[in-house]
């Protein structure tokens, strides 16, 4: 089974109208005939439709970096699924650390929000990873078994297979100290195998795991060359045409 390597863009709450329409068009210029891998960038929501219009027919999808599971009504400050759909989204993601411990988003309501994504027909990534204490502790695989788990609970085998999985180690996110290339495998193949226990082989087979967490262009390629990692979710790096086209080069 060959896994399409994905490259997406974690912009998080960065840029502004100019900068971020500058950068989608020089990723629109730069990734011209790049066609061998899937590439994203999630904008914050207000620049969402500005950067697709930009993006629309080139090789870069783009995503939105979190979303509210209810299709529409009395959700004061939320954004639903189908909206972003309706912009141009192709993705969403969600769970990503900054929620769950910023925001204390918990893996019931990551949960409801992967089912309104799949419902809208956007692709989750579905973000999970264990904080320095946790890793330290020893309990590495059962944080991210609880993440996963508790954020998948009643999707089919069929929608499994459309969800991207992104391991963000929290201690590796924004400090400049990335896994290594070994630490990103070991934990990828415990998700596969928790995904193969839960489903069965051939979904864990096809289900695309992402590794983030200080991936820059110069510890991409090692990182990327590990068998069970199939992309990476970038953001500081994501920022700049420069930076982030020497990641996806290396991929
Ligand atoms: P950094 O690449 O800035 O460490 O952020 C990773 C991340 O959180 C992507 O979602």
């Amino acid at each position: 089974m060959t896994r399409r390597t994905f490259i997406a863009g974690n912009w998080k709450m960065n840029l502004n109208l100019a900068s971020a329409t500058e950068l989608a068009a020089g990723l629109r210029k730069a990734t011209d005939g790049i066609t061998n891998l899937d590439i994203a960038v999630c904008p914050t929501n207000v620049y969402i439709q500005p950067v697709a219009e930009i993006l629309k027919g080139s090789n870069v999808g783009v995503g939105a970096q979190n979303a509210y599971f209810e299709p529409k009504g009395a959700f004061t400050g939320e954004t639903s699924m189908e909206m972003l759909k309706d912009i141009g989204c192709k993705y969403v993601i969600l769970g990503h650390s900054e929620r769950r411990h910023i925001l204390h988003e918990s893996s019931e309501f990551i949960n409801l929000k992967v089912h309104a994504a799949l419902a809208a027909g956007l692709i989750p990534i579905l973000c999970v990873g264990e904080l320095l204490a946790e890793r330290k502790a020893g309990t590495t695989d059962l944080v991210n078994r609880r993440q996963f788990e508790g954020s998948v609970s009643g999707v089919s085998s069929n929608d499994m297979k459309k969800i991207v999985i992104a391991y963000e180690p929290v201690w590796a996110i924004g400090t400049g100290e990335v896994a290594t290339p070994e630490q990103a495998e070991e934990v990828h193949v415990v998700l596969r195998a928790i995904i193969a226990e839960r489903y069965n082989k051939e979904v864990a087979e096809s289900v695309r795991i992402q590794y983030g967490g200080s991936v820059k262009a110069d510890n991409a390629k090692a990182i990327l060359a590990k068998p069970n990692v199939d992309g990476a979710l970038v953001g500081g790096a994501s920022l700049k045409v420069e930076d982030f086209m020497g990641i996806i080069k290396g991929a």
